[in-house]
């Protein structure tokens, strides 16, 4: 994966993006690792969205129900197993695919999360598609979910895919855009046992 360096070692202090400083005014987002250095940026974007109504949690269902994510020995150890996810070498939780994840970072400020799975299962082919991403509420609509989708797609050829199924609610106007502007043909509006579904493909 062709990351830049991870900039966990930058202060975390004014972890809330409206607080913008000098540096921040730069706007170079990166795709980074999850690490447990980003922990108190982590936990400031995972208050913004409401209890229970969270879709962008990528990877929390690797977590033990009641973790509690201030303690950083479970946030690193939460971290240890999304870093896992991507590898082939044994099975995985729940039979899920092998999956890559990635934050959204800005200096040293956590944004967002996207992740690619390897492969498709019957979920997947249905309701879920290869892709995942969300943006933490602050955040929106400048652009980033878009850069993200673009920037995995390059990791998505690597892997030896030659195209990735994209699916989003279909009441998820900000979603089927971001996928639109990344190439993404609208296969079918399909109604599933998880709602009425955009299904997308994008050519690599
Ligand atoms: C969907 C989501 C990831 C978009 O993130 P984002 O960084 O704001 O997206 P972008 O800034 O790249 O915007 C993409 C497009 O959607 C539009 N858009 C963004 N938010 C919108 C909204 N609330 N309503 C309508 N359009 C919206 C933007 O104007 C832009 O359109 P354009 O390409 O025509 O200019 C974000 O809203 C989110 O995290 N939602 C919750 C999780 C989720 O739904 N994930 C996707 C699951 S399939």
């Amino acid at each position: 994966m062709r990351t830049r360096p991870d900039p966990g070692g930058l202060p975390e202090k004014n972890s809330n993006p409206l607080e913008r400083g000098p540096r921040y005014r730069r706007r170079m987002p990166q795709l980074i690792a999850p690490t447990p250095r980003l922990h108190a940026s982590w936990l400031a974007a995972h208050a913004e969205w409401a209890p229970g109504g969270d879709p962008g949690r990528a990877g929390l269902w690797l977590a033990a129900e009641g973790d509690d994510f201030t303690d950083p020995e479970v946030f690193a150890g939460w971290v240890a197993l999304l870093r896992d996810q991507a590898g082939h070498a044994r099975p995985l939780p729940g039979g899920r695919v092998p999956t890559a994840h990635w934050w959204i970072a800005e200096h040293g400020i956590v944004l967002g999360a996207i992740d690619l799975r390897h492969a498709l299962d019957a979920f997947l082919s249905e309701a879920g598609g290869h892709v995942g991403y969300s943006v933490r509420p602050s955040a929106r609509r400048r652009g980033l979910a878009t850069w993200a989708l673009g920037t995995v797609l390059p990791e998505a050829r690597l892997l030896g895919l030659d195209r990735l199924l994209l699916v989003c609610d279909a009441a998820n106007t900000a979603s089927a855009r971001v996928i639109v502007r990344n190439g993404g043909v609208l296969e079918d509006v399909r109604t599933t046992r998880h709602g009425v579904k955009n299904r997308y493909w994008i050519d690599l």
